[in-house]
């Protein structure tokens, strides 16, 4: 039989803790396009995910598939350059054993970024937006399945998944900054096409900002086992049918290079004060 999640993620955690033996302070997962961040913690310790056992391998452009853990604003951070999608045939445990594997390390923040697709029409393309809340269109749970009480609750509560506290810091630190920073409710789509134009009227109407194909399984599994979230989005594109003209993934990457050195200050800021 194969191994629990529990079992799996306990795994990674200690291979986790063999290699880098210090206490973990906060988590990030960097989306398309905004792996640069990484470059900033001093004294890091690089790992690739196929060296972790039980981590999945990242398949995506833009997705550098390794965790770094290192220092930064006298914090010790743990940060994913690159993500595992549902889109990329994981399941949905898959692509979230890294922050199950966060949760048993003892991490208690945790931040998750990506990039996505500007449905309200008042972001603009390199837009910075704090996710409020979000809407699950992938229609699957990634706590679907055998339930394991060291894990959390069955049936968790989803009120505030995204800590108030920390977008009222996070919106503190923009100002401070000069940086705009917009606030809205991400959609999940699967993925991996972009969505028609009828599909973004309809998502408008439902009440999403911002649309992506990532973020909300690791945000949901976080919440069941108690970390702190704080989401944001680069709006890298008008979301489709918007503009007269298509997206592509390059356009997606190319956003987060142009952002980079703001979303980084963001980043460190905020850091230094959670
Ligand atoms: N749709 C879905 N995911 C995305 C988009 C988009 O327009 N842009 C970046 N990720």
């Amino acid at each position: 039989m194969s191994n629990s999640i529990f079992d799996r993620a306990q795994m990674s955690a200690r291979y986790i803790r063999e290699n880098a033996p210090t206490a973990i302070d906060l988590a990030i997962v960097l989306g398309s396009g905004l792996g640069a961040f990484a470059e900033t913690l001093a004294n890091a310790i690089v790992i690739p995910y196929e060296e972790i056992p039980d981590f999945a391998r990242s398949t995506v452009e833009g997705h550098e598939g390794r965790l770094v853990i290192g220092k930064l604003e006298n914090k010790t951070i743990a940060v994913m350059q690159g993500r595992f999608h549902y889109y990329e045939g994981y399941s949905l445990e898959e692509v979230t054993l890294p922050i199950r594997t966060f949760g048993l390390l003892g991490v208690k923040n945790l931040i998750l970024t990506n990039a996505a697709g500007g449905i309200n029409p008042n972001f603009q393309p390199g837009a910075l937006m704090l996710i409020s809340d979000h809407i699950n269109f992938m229609f699957q749970s990634p706590l679907r399945g055998n339930h394991d009480d060291r894990l959390g609750a069955r049936f968790p509560d989803m009120t505030e998944v995204y800590s108030r506290e920390y977008q009222r810091i996070a919106q503190r630190c923009a100002s401070e900054l000069g940086i705009r920073l917009e606030s809205g409710v991400y959609l999940a789509m699967q993925g991996p096409n972009y969505e028609t134009p009828a599909e973004i009227r309809m998502m408008r109407v439902l009440g999403g900002d911002a649309v992506g194909m990532s973020t909300v399984p690791e945000a949901i599994v976080a919440k069941q086992m108690g970390l702190h979230v704080l989401g944001i989005s680069l709006i890298s594109n008008a979301a489709a049918g918007m503009l007269d003209q298509p997206i592509n993934h390059v356009e997606v990457m190319e956003a987060g290079a142009r952002v980079a050195e703001q979303f980084i200050a963001l980043l460190k800021k905020i850091i230094s004060q959670i």
